[in-house]
């Protein structure tokens, strides 16, 4: 960690109570902890806006008795082989897999990643999780 650095911040009093409740509700300890990760949400979002080298994962839910189904991930998968890192398959139940896919490379190159497997045929749910490699932050 860089050296620290204290600033004073002028608050509304109802915006200071409602910040206060909300870091109590998740478990912050101090003012500062959550305000430092506010900004680093801001700036990992500005990477992905940017275009960036970032790091995420794409989880996806499928039932892996639709019709080439199974290829035609793996195919995409295969296309994006410099993009992610490393995939991790879970059968839930008889029917359904749940699949993580980690990533790290251009935002864009995950967006369109994540784009093209939410639009498959079969493909109950996917998410896409906006993380960071950590070295800007
Ligand atoms: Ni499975």
């Amino acid at each position: 960690m860089g050296k620290l650095f204290r600033f004073g911040v002028s608050l509304e009093k109802t915006l200071l109570d409602k910040f206060d409740k909300l870091i109590r509700s998740r478990n912050y300890t101090n003012r500062s902890e959550a305000l430092r990760d506010l900004i680093r949400q801001e700036l990992i979002k500005k990477e992905w806006r940017e275009g960036k080298e970032i790091a995420g994962a794409i989880t996806l839910i499928y039932d892996h008795h639709k019709r080439e189904l199974v290829n035609k991930l793996t195919d995409i998968q295969h296309d994006f082989h410099d993009l992610i890192i490393s995939t991790q398959h879970i059968h839930l139940d008889h029917d359904n897999c749940l699949e993580i896919i980690a990533v790290k490379g251009k935002s864009s190159e995950a967006q369109k990643l994540s784009d093209i497997l939410k639009a498959i045929k079969g493909v109950k749910h996917t998410a896409l999780s906006m993380s960071t490699t950590g070295k800007e932050v």
